[in-house]
């Protein structure tokens, strides 16, 4: 039995010690958020203690692992505490927006022998994984051309998560980075990014883009290109299709159901896609979890990794770069 601490019990924190509380062999004994009442919702619907004190829950015998999901701007600390106490850690995406917070927690954190796996839940994703297995599998031959299509459903996330999240480059991109060096097996080595703001004024307010288009090239040549938005009128958009001599691959949209209506307003007429991450990758989270628990119990590493963290937002860094000179940007992972 691994007996998790959750680390801030918000949005993204409630739903994961839920999706722990489900797996037989975990339970959740102890939830922290700075308020109380968050803290206490959560641990009332998964049976575990709360607390503002995070020395408690750090220094709880009933405490084997920790799961962080509080603010971005949080993790480093969190992390390096964690650390401190022997926990194993499973911490939500990104690690930091700054790229220097994350090279000095990553020389701090050599001192200790703790995993920690990275919140890359898209990895974990039956149909992205389904494309990247085909992949590595050779089925489509060299890969030559990767598209990634990952657009977020309106109206914008709040004012103050926003303004704490580091931009669409850091936030959300990331994740499609990690995708890219997930699915091409090798890493880009050259990044061009253009971007615009055409969805809502509270980006450009905030000094961020809402609307992004970047291209990759890896050592060997392949390509692979990523458009994000910040609105779609029809769900979560979220779709990778990979490409090469012998075929293409690709995984598509997720629905609440197949049915298709057919009728004098249109034929082949589908549900609109599953709404935002919580709905569309609540495999991805569940599966994400059941490696971590998979991976501490066995003693094994963990399969997402602090580098691979560190190297998405070193590629999302480049992006940023690159829009704002208007030049392609070469990535130097040293
Ligand atoms: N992997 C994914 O798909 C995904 C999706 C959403 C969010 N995230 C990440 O998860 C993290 C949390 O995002 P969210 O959307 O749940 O945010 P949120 O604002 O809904 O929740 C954050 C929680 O942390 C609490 N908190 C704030 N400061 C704290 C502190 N110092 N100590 C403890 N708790 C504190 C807040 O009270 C709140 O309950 C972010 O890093 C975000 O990037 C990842």
């Amino acid at each position: 039995m691994l007996r998790f601490g959750i680390i801030g019990t918000g949005r993204i924190g409630d739903m994961h010690a839920r999706l722990v509380a489900l797996q037989p062999d975990a339970r959740v004994t102890w939830c922290y958020d700075l308020f109380e009442e968050s803290a206490a919702r959560t641990a009332a619907a998964v049976g575990a203690r709360a607390t503002t004190d995070l020395d408690a829950l750090l220094g709880a015998d009933d405490v084997d692992a920790v799961l962080i999901a509080s603010p971005t701007n949080t993790h480093v600390e969190m992390i390096l505490r964690s650390a401190e106490a022997g926990k194993p850690i499973l911490c939500e995406k990104p690690i930091d927006v700054d790229i220097n917070k994350v090279e000095e927690c990553r020389e701090k954190l050599a001192a200790f022998d703790v995993p920690l796996q990275l919140g890359f839940n898209r990895r974990f994703d039956p149909s992205h994984a389904g494309v990247q297995k085909a992949v590595a599998a050779g089925e489509i031959g060299a890969l030559e051309l990767l598209v990634i299509t990952s657009r977020d459903p309106g109206p914008p996330p709040p004012r103050a998560i926003l303004e704490a999240c580091g931009g669409l480059f850091r936030d959300t991109t990331i994740h499609d980075m990690d995708m890219a060096r997930f699915v091409l097996g090798e890493e880009p080595v050259e990044v061009f990014a253009m971007a615009a703001n055409r969805v809502d004024p509270i980006f450009a307010e905030l000094g961020d883009v809402d609307t992004a288009m970047i291209v990759m090239r890896t050592a060997s040549g392949a390509l692979c290109h990523i458009n994000n938005s910040r609105r779609t009128n029809y769900g979560y958009d979220q779709r990778v299709e990979a490409f090469g001599a012998e075929g293409m691959v690709r995984s598509n949209n997720h629905r609440p159901t197949e049915v298709s209506r057919h009728g004098a307003g249109g034929t082949a007429t589908k549900d609109e896609l599953l709404y935002f991450f919580i709905e569309r990758y609540r495999a991805a989270y569940e599966a994400e979890i059941r490696d971590f628990i998979d991976q501490v119990t066995a003693g094994k590493p963990p399969n997402v990794t602090f580098e691979d963290g560190r190297r998405a937002l070193l590629l999302s860094e480049a992006a940023l770069k690159s829009y704002q000179t208007n030049k392609p940007v070469e990535v130097n992972y040293a």
